[in-house]
């Protein structure tokens, strides 16, 4: 795969552990919906660390007055793509408790692997926010730029993208497409199989965290 400016693949060992634990198929729903999460802090903690809206606030400590940085009041969005995202909320909520929810449903056809947009709702003046779209999967990409899209079209300016798992057709796709959002992946795995699906992988995601199959 080519290097993209605007992809960051982390390839951090403690996420790569967690990784591992998370392909096992005998790995169970409980112990599988945590370590999305633990996973998702992890990369948030990453992702934003150039990134987080601030502003200057003075404080006073019991010696004298200063000045301080902070995180800005209702600056950040998170969007997760319906169903599997809604695994990474939480794990995002823990590092910004205020943060704003919009949920973007699809599901992917079976046949065609064509996203199906089938549900939208998004905070009221996301088009200011740094909005964080989380999905655990990225494969052919097709999800991840049809919600771009979406956002786009409601005025977002400020996206950023992050998926555990990527292939190599969807980390193309989305880098290519949308050369303003940033990507963030924490391993990048081998390719696609022929229904989709990413190899080693872990298997369907959505199902895997809601135990619906
Ligand atoms: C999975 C995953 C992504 C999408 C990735 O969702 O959570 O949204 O597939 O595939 P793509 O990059 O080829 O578009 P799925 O369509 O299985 O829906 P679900 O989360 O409701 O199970
Ligand atoms: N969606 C998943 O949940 N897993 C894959 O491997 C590909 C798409």
């Amino acid at each position: 795969m080519k290097n993209y400016e605007n992809v960051v693949i982390f390839n951090h060992p403690l996420i790569r552990h967690k990784i591992a634990i998370l392909r096992d198929e005998k790995t169970s729903m409980k112990e599988f919906r945590e370590l999305i999460e633990e996973i998702t802090t992890l990369m948030t903690y990453e992702a934003l660390k150039d990134g987080v809206p601030t502003v200057q606030k003075m404080m006073k400590t019991p010696l004298e007055v200063c000045e301080q940085t902070i995180v800005a009041d209702n600056a950040i969005a998170i969007v997760p793509i319906l169903r599997a995202g809604l695994g990474m909320v939480n794990g995002v909520h823990v590092l910004f408790p205020s943060a704003r929810v919009g949920h973007i449903g699809m599901y992917r056809d079976e046949e065609t692997l064509e996203p199906k947009e089938y549900y939208c709702k998004l905070p009221d003046g996301i088009e200011d926010k740094l909005v964080l779209l989380v999905d655990p999967m990225l494969a052919t990409g097709g999800s991840a730029c049809d919600a771009i899209n979406l956002l786009k079209k409601r005025g977002c300016k400020n996206i950023k993208f992050m998926a555990i798992i990527g292939a190599p057709e969807g980390i193309s796709k989305v880098a290519e497409s949308h050369p303003d959002v940033q990507v963030y992946v924490s391993t990048l795995d081998r390719q696609l199989n022929e229904n989709g699906y990413i190899l080693p992988g872990l298997g369907d995601a959505g199902d895997r965290l809601f135990g619906t199959k």
